[in-house]
């Protein structure tokens, strides 16, 4: 494995993936984990290395699994696999500091999506290589949503015409993504959120219903369901 990137874009993916998988309950960790007989990771990267902007690859593995997720990943696509962190956001920092200052385009991109189709790769790197300094995937919220006391009662309902739930990949500016990771205090639960915080303006596309998040026991189900659709987007 090697950090320098391929000639092929202009884009740096990051892929956290040292998480547990606690919600999915007792097994693997989340990344390792099996839909259709192939690890949630290597659905992942396929996709990812199949979308044209993408020149470098690189994984934050659970640190007892670097080696073996370099092995797994070898025949599929050139990935460089780091060490992740205790919380995702270290992780996301650990493979964020070897992309080389080269790669003007960086997307951080859950490994726990991993159904998420080349055009929305494509659609968010098109739309930061277009001038904007972070870009986000999000789907309009469909429940109605409620404000609730910490008693469950109901304190009002929400316009949820202004909501959006957000995705990965998030896409970046590398230096703005860096300097939002330099700058973070405390935890952020997503990229965009510390882009944000530096008062920088994070602009929202399309997302896709095959980038949902692998997170409890029915996602997996889902999924699995989602892999038979034929569906334009999915490669
Ligand atoms: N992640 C990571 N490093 C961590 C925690 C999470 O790289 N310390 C990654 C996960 O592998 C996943 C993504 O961040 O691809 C989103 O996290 P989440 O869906 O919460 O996954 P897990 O943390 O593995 O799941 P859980 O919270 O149920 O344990
Ligand atoms: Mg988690």
């Amino acid at each position: 494995m090697t950090a320098q990137p391929s000639a092929r874009g202009d884009v740096a993916v990051v892929v956290p993936a040292a998480g547990a998988g606690l919600r999915l309950g007792p097994g693997a960790p989340k990344a390792l984990r099996l839909l259709d007989g192939e690890p949630l990771l290597v659905h992942a990267i396929r996709r990812i290395a199949a979308s044209p902007s993408v020149a470098m690859i690189v994984v934050a593995a659970p640190p007892a699994e670097v080696d073996a997720v370099g092995a797994l990943l070898a025949p599929i696509a050139p990935v460089v696999v780091v060490a992740g962190g205790a919380e995702r956001q270290e992780s996301v920092a650990a493979a964020l500091a070897v992309v080389p200052p080269s790669l003007g385009i960086v997307l951080v991109h859950d490994a726990a999506r991993c159904l998420a189709p080349v055009s929305l790769f494509e659609r968010v790197a098109a739309a930061v290589r277009s001038g904007s300094d972070a870009v986000i995937p999000a789907l309009p919220v469909v429940d109605t949503i409620k404000e609730v006391s910490g008693d469950g009662d109901v304190l009002g309902t929400v316009d949820r015409s202004v909501l959006r739930a957000v995705q990965t990949p998030q896409g970046f500016r590398a230096s703005v993504l860096r300097a939002a990771h330099a700058a973070a205090a405390g935890l952020h639960t997503d990229d965009a959120g510390a882009v944000e915080k530096l008062g920088l303006v994070v602009r929202c596309v399309a997302g896709s219903d095959l980038a949902l998040k692998i997170t409890r026991p029915m996602d997996l189900a889902l999924a699995t369901h989602l892999l038979t659709v034929s569906d334009p987007d999915a490669v």
